[in-house]
């Protein structure tokens, strides 16, 4: 029997969740594999429910899971709260629990959604690249960080690595790297931060045992500009947390929306937490206008990486393509052709479940 744990979350978190919940559960019915969801609260929802954004009784659960899928975290509602008590520090403890500390996100443009981003049909239609963040260490993580002095007027965040931390992250890009087209692109600020400087290092050390993986170095400034003038350049694309969280915000435009955009969040063994890179998007929640297809392909990545089912992965971003071939797509989107239709969340879903079906048979 798998165990996957749901963590809907706030915002679209619930709507997404839902979608990708449903196409999951046909999946396993279609290959008769048992299977079970439970859910739990996470972020505002669990401030509203028990007091705290991560409730033991989460932890618990996520622990006895196979795999977790999460929604999103946040919104206006708790934005005031102290920084112990917001929704984001919810999902910062669930992977930081999980040890979660290699989080993927795939960045493919579907020939459908080549004409919905901003940039050039020439720049998008080659993107094939992942970005791999580290997730449990770096700014984010580091202590001290909170107001110093008498009068507060002082702050402090701490960028902190141990060796092992980098190490970890760098040898998993090489592993996929491998898989792929063997590039390596290292991101870094090593003009300026030590912590960049020992990332280099460990790179180039790691690099030795991967003498067929080709390695680039990338100040992360340039390789912002780079992403959005020259993408297809990329295979793997390796870096700190921080700068991997704005990294990807950034290449979800290649791929029309950031409601497109997967993720999955793992460690040394099977277990993974899947997510969207998107947020709990306050301006739409609760209107049925929230592009599912993020959600989905990260159940995707969940059967691919927790449980060794590439074939049923392959199957939903086949039907996910299939139904933006027929020109359908949420609100977040444009497809530039005279019989697209503009379809709700769960218009969207059922589609992509009756391809999936239809492909089946
Ligand atoms: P956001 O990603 O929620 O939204 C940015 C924009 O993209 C909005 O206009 C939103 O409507 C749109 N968008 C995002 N996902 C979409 C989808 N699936 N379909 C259609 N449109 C979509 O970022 P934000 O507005 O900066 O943050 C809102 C809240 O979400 C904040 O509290 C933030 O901390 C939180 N957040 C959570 C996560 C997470 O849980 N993983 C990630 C990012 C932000
Ligand atoms: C993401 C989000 C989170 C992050 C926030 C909500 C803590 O932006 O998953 O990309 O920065 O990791
Ligand atoms: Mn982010």
């Amino acid at each position: 029997m798998k165990i996957i744990t749901v963590l809907p979350g706030d915002g679209i978190g619930p709507e997404v969740t839902a979608s990708a919940v449903r196409v999951l559960q046909s999946v396993f019915q279609n290959s008769k594999t048992e299977v079970q969801f439970i859910e739990k609260k996470i972020g505002g929802a669990a401030i509203d429910a028990y007091g705290t954004p991560l409730p033991q009784e989460t932890i618990d659960q996520c622990k006895r899971s196979h795999a977790i899928l999460l929604g999103a975290v946040g919104g206006p509602k708790w934005n005031q709260q102290s920084m112990q008590l917001r929704p984001e520090q919810g999902l910062l403890g669930i992977r930081k629990a999980m040890g979660l500390f290699a989080n993927l996100r795939p960045v493919e443009a579907f020939q459908a959604l080549v004409d919905a981003s901003p940039l050039k049909r020439s720049f998008v239609e080659q993107v094939d690249f992942i970005i791999v963040r580290e997730l449990t260490g770096g700014l984010y993580f580091g202590r001290p960080s909170e107001r110093l002095g008498p009068n507060q007027d002082r702050v402090v965040d701490t960028l902190a690595y141990s060796r092992q931390e980098i190490q970890r992250v760098v040898e998993k890009a090489f592993q996929l790297a491998m898989k792929r087209r063997r590039k390596i692109t290292s991101i870094d600020k090593a003009n300026v931060l030590e912590s960049s400087r020992m990332w280099r290092e460990l790179v180039n050390e790691t690099s030795k045992r991967y003498p067929e993986v080709a390695v680039t170095h990338q100040l992360v400034d340039s390789a912002a500009m780079q992403l959005i003038t020259n993408p297809s350049q990329f295979d793997v694309l390796v870096t700190e947390n921080m700068f991997g969280d704005i990294l990807s915000d950034e290449a979800s435009v290649l791929t029309g929306s950031l409601g497109m955009m997967p993720s999955a969040s793992l460690r040394a063994d099977k277990v993974g937490l899947y997510e969207p890179a998107h947020g709990s998007a306050p301006d739409i929640a609760g209107q049925g206008k929230a592009n599912p297809l993020a959600t989905i392909l990260s159940a995707a990545l969940m059967l691919r990486y927790s449980f060794d089912m590439d074939r049923e992965a392959k199957q939903i971003e086949a039907a996910v393509r299939d139904v933006l071939n027929q020109g359908y797509h949420t609100s977040d989107l444009q497809i530039d052709r005279p019989d697209h239709r503009t379809v709700n969340t769960t218009e969207m879903t059922d589609r992509v479940i009756s391809a999936i079906n239809q492909n089946e048979t």
